[in-house]
């Protein structure tokens, strides 16, 4: 059982962290999950790949979350760990013969997307026919206006996409169309053009589809997103998609990772040093939670306490750097921070609850993952709490 605080008050008063916590907040996950599956027009996969901690995926799955999204036979094997029963989307289009194997035979997956024919032959080879076997086809469109692009690596094009799923439905299996129109993707435009293109793949193949699933990339909103809320997503996609396909033949999922679990989770850090200008080296950085503010220039709700008392006052912007000895640990924005910040003080990030903890190394021997409950949680998303 974790550490419970009431509030990040209390925990820095008992415990005075030397390392940083990520602190876990299950009414504030409860809240956005909540909202999320009774907003999305379908079925809510989670990500596991974002965050695979334990205590948040044992919340998402007391919350009644029964899809997952896993990325390899680890996060599988955790799954059913958790929830024997779960329906699991083994949504990395490239996987080995083994992992194959071992997710069919000894985890009973039973849903696997690819994006190229060499992949649907190794898994007709490994598992022959079964037709209850789900073969979700993913597929690209190119220029992505997310923050990051997940189309460089993964997804063929229409016409591959349409010879795919008469492949998969010579060998039998059960047929599926999937995409990700990047993560922290602020327009539900992508979203409705992917929809309208998997109408026209499904049409050109002549294969009937029983899945569409749109994947992640909801965004956050981060103070510098500018991103809409979700349900204006939601709104849109549902519209898109009922004008593209029947909802009695086709199951619409989503697997969502950021936007799901970011605004449950916050890592709590400590100021090690402040130079005579803003300048502060922190216990934890990009080597630890914080590898986004190496890539992106995503910046986090932050809040300073001096002991017991949130430290306000004048902000101004201060270069943050990690712990470690590298100096590609530094934030890649100046995070605007109360003017007297200084060595002691703890700087609580929210919307940690993606990529944060999930992402973190021990480079320098820095990191520690360790997971805290706090009730009153710090999302400036979620009304009624703190931000
Ligand atoms: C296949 C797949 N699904 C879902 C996700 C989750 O994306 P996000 O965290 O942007 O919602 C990812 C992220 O990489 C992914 O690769």
């Amino acid at each position: 059982m974790l550490e419970t605080y009431r509030s990040t008050v209390e925990l820095i008063e008992k415990q005075q962290p030397e390392l940083p916590v990520n602190c876990l907040s299950l009414g504030v996950l409860e809240d956005h999950v909540t909202r999320f599956v009774q907003g999305f027009p379908g079925t809510v996969a989670y990500a596991v790949k974002a965050n695979p901690a334990v205590p948040l995926l044992q919340g998402l799955s007391d919350l009644g979350i029964s899809h997952f999204d896993v990325a390899s036979v680890t996060e599988i094997a955790l799954l059913r760990s958790i929830q024997e029963g779960a329906t699991l989307l083994y949504d990395n289009p490239i996987k080995s013969r083994m992992e194959i194997e071992q997710a069919y035979t000894e985890f009973a997956v039973r849903s696997f997307a690819i994006d190229d024919p060499i992949e649907l032959k190794k898994i007709h080879s490994v598992i022959g026919s079964d037709s209850d076997l789900e073969v979700s086809i993913r597929f690209n469109i190119g220029a992505s206006t997310a923050v990051y692009d997940l189309g460089k690596k993964f997804g063929t094009n229409d016409a591959g996409a349409s010879e795919l799923l008469s492949m998969a439905k010579g060998y039998g299996y059960r047929t599926a169309l999937t995409f990700h129109p990047g993560s922290q993707c602020t327009s539900a435009q992508a979203y409705n053009e992917y929809i309208r293109r998997a109408a026209s793949i499904e049409k050109a193949s002549s294969v009937n589809i029983e899945m569409l699933n749109i994947g992640g990339g909801f965004p956050t909103v981060y103070p510098n997103s500018g991103a809409p809320g979700l349900q204006s997503f939601f709104d849109e996609i549902e519209q898109q998609f009922s004008n593209s396909f029947s909802k009695r033949d086709v199951e619409l999922v989503c697997e969502p990772g950021r936007a799901l679990v970011d605004p449950a989770v916050s890592i709590l850090t400590r100021v090690k040093h402040r130079r005579s200008e803003p300048v502060l080296f922190l216990n934890d950085g990009i080597y630890g939670g914080f590898m986004e503010q190496l890539l992106s220039r995503v910046e986090l709700p932050t809040r300073v306490f001096r002991g017991n008392q949130l430290l306000t006052g004048n902000q101004v912007p201060f270069k943050v750097f990690g712990p470690t000895c590298d100096s590609l640990d530094v934030f890649s924005y100046d995070v605007p921070l109360p003017e007297s910040t200084n060595e002691g003080d703890w700087i609580e990030f929210g919307e940690m609850g993606g990529y944060g903890s999930s992402t973190a190394t021990v480079f320098n021997g820095y990191g520690t993952g360790k997971y805290v409950y706090v009730e009153e949680g710090f999302s400036r998303n979620v009304s009624g709490v703190t931000t």
